[in-house]
């Protein structure tokens, strides 16, 4: 169901998109494969999707082909360009992107210089007004949990975490939970709910992957809801997609990643 708000102006009502934040301070998880894959599945089942590139290497960016990141969500940030300005097409019909470019990693500095509270504000702020415009809001984080990542908590209603399946991911998410996202829950953002952990680039063939992902169900055998039951496996087709900037349905979308993605877009469908 769509969350609705009453414009301030008249009577009409507008949609208020649900914004996703995806988060792992590990580098190299999935994290953009994640939200690209999810955001055009999302899009192909008829939701207004706005991809968010919130990391100043720009992955999301250049992995759906965007080469013009002039107005990026940076200057929205600093309030140089209107957001609706910056935001841009991609392949896929009903998918938008507000691109980044390198610029963001000097968005740091410029926050800082800001009161604290406010600094951890400015995305929110940022997407504020295409809030109505959108279904989904989906954020890729840089592999940190600094401002920019807290930006995205701070702005977000849920939390998903990919997870590599591989030896340090556990006490990686520990220290994410503890660290970060139990002290937003505590200040600034009370309303932050995990959506659950996606295991990614699974590989069958070895007992690494098998044992991860029982330890981290053991972990939260309290809360099985935490773990989504659709395991994204390692596949070639999904890293050689964003050479050819399009999501893995335009690329080839009969390979088991593809497959996995939208089996995985529908569970995540039915919990943000
Ligand atoms: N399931 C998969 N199978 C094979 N390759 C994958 C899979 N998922 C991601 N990759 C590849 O692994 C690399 C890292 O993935 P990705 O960029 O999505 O991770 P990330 O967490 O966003 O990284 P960073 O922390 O640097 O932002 C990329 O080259 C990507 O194409
Ligand atoms: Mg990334």
């Amino acid at each position: 169901m769509i969350e609705v708000t009453r414009n301030n102006c008249s009577d009409i009502i507008l949609p208020m998109a649900k914004v996703v934040v995806f988060a792992n301070q590990k580098g190299g998880v999935g994290k953009t494969t994640t939200t690209v894959n999810i955001g055009a599945y999302m899009a192909e089942a008829g939701k207004k999707v706005l991809l968010v590139d919130f990391d100043p290497q720009g992955n999301l960016s250049s992995s759906l082909g965007i080469t013009n990141t002039e107005k990026s969500v940076y200057e929205v940030l600093l309030g140089e360009v209107a957001a609706r300005d910056a935001v841009q097409s991609t392949p896929q019909e009903n998918l938008f992107i507000l691109p980044s470019n390198l610029n963001l990693s000097g968005a740091t500095i410029e926050l800082s210089k800001s009161d604290k509270k406010d600094s951890l504000q400015y995305l929110k702020n940022g997407l504020n007004p295409l809030k109505s415009s959108y279904d989904y809001i989906l954020i890729d984080c840089p592999p940190s949990l600094g401002v920019l990542t807290v930006n995205g908590f701070v702005a977000a209603d849920t939390v998903l975490i990919p997870l590599q399946c591989e030896y340090f991911a556990l006490e990686g998410l520990k220290y994410m939970y503890s660290m970060t996202i139990k002290r937003i829950q505590k200040s600034v953002n009370p309303n932050l709910k995990i959506a659950g952990i996606i295991f990614t680039m699974y590989d069958s063939r070895t007992n690494l992957g098998k044992e991860v992902i029982k330890s981290v169900q053991d972990t939260f055998k309290q809360h099985p809801e935490m773990v989504f039951h659709t395991v994204i496996p390692r596949n070639i087709r999904l890293s050689e997609a964003p050479s050819h900037g399009v999501p893995i349905n335009h690329y080839d979308r009969n390979c088991i990643g593809a497959k996995c993605y939208e089996k995985l877009t529908k569970e995540v469908l039915k919990r943000v």
